[in-house]
Formats: structure tokens, sequence, C-alpha cells
């Protein structure tokens, strides 16, 4: 299936099964603003406790805390944010267009890497297994002539953007012949910077109130109480302060679903160390970060490490965890060593120290920090896109019912177990004869320790393409034989396997499934 296709698909699926809706959707919506649903909102609290625990439960050196969206304007200035957190915008004149005159040249910068991916598919065909992909990469000259218009634009890229040079950036984007993807013209504006914060204002009156910005990042909420957390948890170098919140961006371009919103959520750990040590930490937080999302099981395939070419002013290191999305290889998670530069800041702008004593050496020094920052919403839409999947099945499997030897198809959301909304269905085989009551009873006592769903309308059949389509792992259903052996029947929703088992360990059985803590073994 086509990228397009499939990404439309989604968008689809997650509106229909209650996952996200368009805000405002009844007022024609709200561009880049998105609601969850009630499975939306349940999976996405599943990320979270499965980031919360992995961050806060897992290490006795991380604490949590939840500062305010709204914070002093003059953190914004120490930051940087007010004069530096900006994109370069460039309109098309024809179409009226809107677009990040850096991510024109990104995309421009793929299509040379996507012609080298299909000379090395084609180099694979023609010559099988003897084919040495590293050998290929360093000797085709088709190969090669678009690794050097790669290196070549990207290398300008790269120092345009250093030298704040909007006007190089309109020059590459001339030279390299960039059309407008809807229109095809060529006929741009000049780049200009454009600041990301929304503004409001703090105090009732116009002449009284103040400008306040909506974070943009939930970081900052926890460099300013560094102090607060190190004194009132006594904690000691090296220690980490973790939050999940909301961050607001006027993003430029709002497209692409979930990935690119104007209002979010970050998960952000701050981990403070001794100076001189912070290389060390970023390799660890780098292989940590990787562990956690591969035990979630997506195939491993989907996810690669991008070295930052530009450095942040802050940064002396970066690296993104990049995710396929059914859009190509985007951003899913950033891992940062920011040096002292926020602490620093902090101290110079509200003139209060923030340094740490060490006992053991007799020293005070502003510690260095070591960031991950990964995106709640765009973890949320990797999980979906890697787990939306159609496939071909026998009615017969579905509905256990004759099998005519037609083939059909079911749309599954294989959501990893611990992260899925609904664990168990409930389904009483029919609506009559004692077994609603029977699933009641049993439903009544598993509800405690699951969110359970209780479904009698349909055939059973139905029943479980429902349940397939919200990524239930576990259904039981509840039959005549129920009433006299105290045995349901269990079905897979990956293998649609079914077994027959005692109700008495049915919570044993569902929780070996779905618990968190499986998930957090394979890391820890
Ligand atoms: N404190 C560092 C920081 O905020 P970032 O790379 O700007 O770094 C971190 O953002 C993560 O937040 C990204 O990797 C991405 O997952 C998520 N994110 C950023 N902007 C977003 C947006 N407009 N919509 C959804 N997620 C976003």
């Amino acid at each position: 299936m086509a990228q397009d296709d499939q990404f439309k698909k989604l968008i689809a699926h997650a509106k229909e099964y209650g996952y996200i809706f368009q805000s405002s959707e009844i007022y024609d919506g709200l561009s880049a603003v998105y609601d969850y649903g009630q499975y939306g909102v349940e999976l996405k609290n599943n990320i979270k406790k499965y980031w919360w625990d992995a961050m806060v439960k897992m290490n006795e050196n991380i604490v949590g805390i939840d500062t305010a969206i709204f914070m002093h304007p003059e953190i914004w200035n120490a930051s940087g944010h007010t004069s530096a957190f900006n994109d370069p915008l460039i309109d098309n004149k024809d179409s009226k267009k809107r677009y990040r005159a850096d991510e024109l040249i990104e995309d421009h910068i793929q299509k040379y890497q996507s012609k080298i991916e299909k000379e090395i598919k084609k180099g694979r065909k023609k010559f099988g297994d003897d084919f040495e992909e590293k050998q290929f990469l360093e000797t085709n000259p088709n190969v090669l002539r678009n690794k050097v218009k790669i290196d070549e634009i990207q290398s300008r890229l790269v120092k345009a953007l250093e030298a704040d040079d909007l006007n190089e950036i309109k020059q590459i984007i001339i030279d390299c012949e960039i059309a407008d993807p809807v229109s095809g013209s060529k006929n741009w504006t000049d780049v200009r910077q454009f600041n990301l914060m929304f503004e409001t204002q703090l105090g009732s009156t116009a002449d009284g109130a103040s400008k306040i910005y909506l974070r943009p990042e939930t970081a900052q909420g926890i460099f300013v109480n560094y102090l607060n957390v190190q004194k009132t948890g006594r904690m000691k170098l090296p220690f980490g302060i973790a939050q999940i919140g909301k961050a607001f961006r006027n993003e430029i371009v709002a497209r692409q679903f979930i990935f690119r919103m104007r209002e979010f959520e970050q998960m952000e750990m701050q981990f403070f160390v001794k100076p001189g040590t912070e290389k060390e930490w970023f390799e660890y937080w780098k292989e940590m970060r990787i562990k956690w999302h591969k035990a979630m099981g997506l195939p491993e395939e989907k996810y690669r490490f991008h070295k930052h070419d530009k450095l942040a002013h802050y940064a002396n290191a970066a690296y993104d965890i990049e995710f396929e999305f059914p859009f190509g290889f985007k951003e899913l998670e950033g891992i940062h060593s920011r040096t002292d530069f926020d602490l620093s800041q902090h101290q110079k702008f509200s003139g209060k120290k923030l340094q740490y004593f060490d006992h053991e050496s007799g020293e005070s020094f502003v510690p260095y920090v070591v960031e991950t920052s990964i995106g709640l919403d765009r973890t949320f839409l990797s999980i979906l896109s890697a787990c939306l999947k159609e496939e071909e099945v026998k009615p017969a499997r579905l509905a256990g019912g004759k099998d005519n030897g037609e083939t059909d198809t079911r749309v599954v959301l294989q959501i990893p177990p611990a992260l899925a909304p609904i664990k168990l269905a409930v389904l009483p085989l029919v609506k009559k004869d004692g077994l609603p009551e029977k699933a009641r009873e049993i439903m009544d006592e598993l509800k405690f320790d699951f969110i359970c769903q209780y479904d009698e309308k349909d055939s059973i059949g139905r029943r479980y393409r429902r349940q397939d389509a919200i990524g239930t792992p576990c259904c039981i259903t509840i039959d005549h034989k129920t009433l006299e052996d105290n045995k349901v029947t269990i079905r897979n929703r990956d293998t649609m396997e079914q077994e027959r088992v005692q109700i008495s360990e049915l919570a044993k059985i569902v929780d070996d499934k779905v618990s968190m803590k499986k998930l957090l073994k394979k890391i820890f």
C-alpha cells in the first residue's frame, strides 16, 4: 500500500475507533490541535506510565515533578527562547502556502537519499547473496554522485543555519530549483525568522497585565526547580528530575496529524552530573533510551539514531532517535548534552546561586545536564502506525463457524499488550440462558485488575473484530458449558488461537500477558 494511503487509513481508523478526534470538530476544527478519545486517552496514560516507571520507579536517583505551564517571562530570556526559538519560514507567492525553509531543503535532500536506496535495491536484486552493501556504497557511480549532492547541500544548509544567514537559505532553495510541493511554483518570498512561542497576558486589566508565554518545553520547569528538588530530596550527583506535561509551539507547518502539533505533551528528564562526566552519561542515556523503545516490541528496524550536525546553542552533543513513520524516518526523541548552559543562565538572570556542593572534593560548581526529551504524541503515533495491520484470515477462524474456504480481512491493532487501552473483553455467547449474568460476575471480579469491556451485541465474530480493531489483547467467551464447568474460552488477539481455561486462572493468565513489569524487565 502506498505510504500516503496507509497514513490516511491510520487517521481514519484513529477517528472511527475513538482514539483521536480533530479538536473543535463541530466548528470545522482547529489546525494542528487534536483531542484524544476514550481509547486514545488510555493508550496515552499507559505510555506515560511506562515512561514514568522506567525513569522514576526503576532509578533510585531520579525523581519526578509537575511544574506550571505559566512561568516567569524572564525564564525565556535566560533560556534563549525569546531570541532564538525561531524557525525560518518562506511563502510561495502563487499558492500562498507557507513552509519551513529548512524542511523544504531537507525534503529535497531526502530525494537524493531515496535514489541511493533505490540503487541499493537494484544492486541487491542483481547480485543476490553476493551483494556487499558497504562496497557498493563506496563504488557505485550513481550512489557516489547522489552522495556528493547530499553532502554539498547539507553542508551549505548547516553553515547557513549556524550563521543565521536567511539570504543563503533562500539561495539554496533557488539553486536546488525546489518547487512548492503543492503547486509546483518556484515563486518564493524571502526567508524570515518566526518565533514559535505563544504569548498571553497575566492579570485582569490591559494596563496592569504582563506578557507571559505558554511554555514551549517542560525542561525549564525542571531547571528552575533544580535547587528545590536537590535540597528537599537530599539528592546527590548524579541525579535526575523527570516531568511529563503539555508544551505549546506555534508551528509554521502543521501537517502530519499528531506528529507536529501546536499543543502537545513531552516526557523529559534532566540528568544532573559532575562536569567532565557528561559524555559518559550521554552514552549511557542513549543506550537506555533505545532499549526503552525496543522493549515495546515494535520492529527494531523502524528505529535509528541521527547525529545532529548543527548543535543547538546550549549543547555539546546531540542525537535523535528517529522512527520510521508512514511519511519516512523522523525525530521521535532527542538526547542532548546541554552542558551547564541552562543552570548558568538562570543563575545569571535570577541572581540566585544554582550550585552544587560536592562534599568529597569540597568544591562548589554548576552541574552539567544530559537531557532525554520525548514527545508523548509522537510515541503514540509510532505505536499506532507500526501496529495497525490488515490481515487475510479465514472466516471460520473469526467466527468459529463453518469454513467455506473463502478468505476475509480483519483490521487489527497489535498494540503491545501492556499498553493496550482495553485489556480484556468479556463476551457472553448469547444474550440469554444466564450467560450475561455469568459474564457480569466474571467482569465484576476482573475489573479491579484490568480495564475490561463487556459486549453482548452482534455475533461473536463481529465482536472479535471490534476488539481487534481497538487492540484488545484478550477476549473471553462465556458459553453454555461455562455454567457447568466454570471454564471460558480465551482468544489471543494476535494468533486468534483459542483456549479453554478455568475462570479462577483468568486473572493470572491476563496479567501475565499485559503486565508492564515484563516490558521493564527487558530494560533493567
Ligand atoms: N527540551 C528539549 C526539547 O524540547 P525538542 O527536540 O524541541 O527538544 C523534544 O522536543 C521532543 O518533543 C521531540 O523529539 C518531539 O518528539 C516532541 N515535539 C517537539 N515538537 C513537537 C510538536 N510540535 N508536536 C508534537 N511533538 C513535538
